[in-house]
């Protein structure tokens, strides 16, 4: 039996390419402010587009509720990588949490041994790592199954029992990511045992129940409690819902 929410629940909004300027935002990042900067129950995280950080952190500012995320980061230090982001500069933003392997971009060719390069280059750092493993589509003979696993195993090669508490699994199918089709709560669920049984057999029953696992794929206000419940999930990352703060916070109500 998987371990039933018992952690501080986690949401995370991965904006992606968005919002499409400046000003809108910073719009999006006030009214966060607003309705989630004092959030305490539940850990919320939002992951701005690289150049707007520093704005969001700035409008952020003595909000405890919600912390800094960004999308990816290269896994090198400072130095002559044109066009990357560093780990450290990233820290320096207050930014603790990274997404890795997104799906999207996975579809650029971003390899699982990139993934799990980058997921020790964040641990080093001191930074928590998000790493996103899915199905592009399901099958009757569960090969998807096998293609879970191997994408946890390949992300956490190498990486200690002792980091795990700064492992995020996030389990986005494909199919569900911005189409408005989600899993149901019992594929969530059928997927959390799953992991948290390939985290088992690499690490022990008691390290495995370090990782947080969320949900990601057409999460909104509406349908997240039941996944959240029935799913035994640990929380969300959410795209599309993340750019809308009513939504948004609807999400991180309902998984208080
Ligand atoms: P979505 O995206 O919530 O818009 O489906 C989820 C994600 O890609 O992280």
């Amino acid at each position: 039996m998987g371990m039933i929410n018992a952690r501080r629940p986690l949401v995370i909004g991965n904006w992606k390419m968005q919002p499409a300027s400046l000003s809108l935002t910073t719009k999006l990042g006030k009214e966060l402010k607003k309705k989630l900067g004092t959030e305490r129950e539940v850990a919320v995280v939002v992951a701005p587009p690289f150049v707007y950080l520093d704005s969001i952190r700035t409008i952020l500012h003595g909000a405890k509720g919600l912390v800094l995320g960004a999308q990816d980061a290269f896994p090198e230090k400072p130095g002559a990588h044109t066009s990357q982001i560093a780990i450290p500069m990233l820290r320096d933003l207050a930014v603790q949490y990274i997404i890795l392997g997104h799906s999207e971009r996975r579809a650029l060719g971003e390899t699982g041994e990139v993934v799990n390069k980058k997921l020790i280059a964040v641990l080093k750092e001191g930074l928590t790592g998000v790493v996103c493993v899915g199905e592009h589509a399901r099958d009757h003979a569960g090969h998807y199954l096998s293609l879970i696993e191997e994408q946890v195993r390949q992300a956490l090669a190498g990486v200690s029992k002792a980091k795990l508490e700064r492992v995020v699994i996030a389990y986005e199918p494909l199919w569900a990511i911005g189409t408005g089709a989600t899993a149901t709560p019992a594929d969530v669920h059928e997927m959390r045992l799953f992991i948290e049984r390939v985290l088992s057999d690499l690490y022990g029953r008691t390290y495995a129940q370090r990782v947080s696992i969320l949900y990601g794929g057409s999460v909104n206000a509406k349908n997240a409690r039941e996944l959240f419940i029935e799913g035994t999930i640990d929380g969300f990352l959410v795209g599309g819902a993340s750019l809308k703060a009513d939504e948004f916070t609807g999400i991180v109500r309902a998984v208080r």
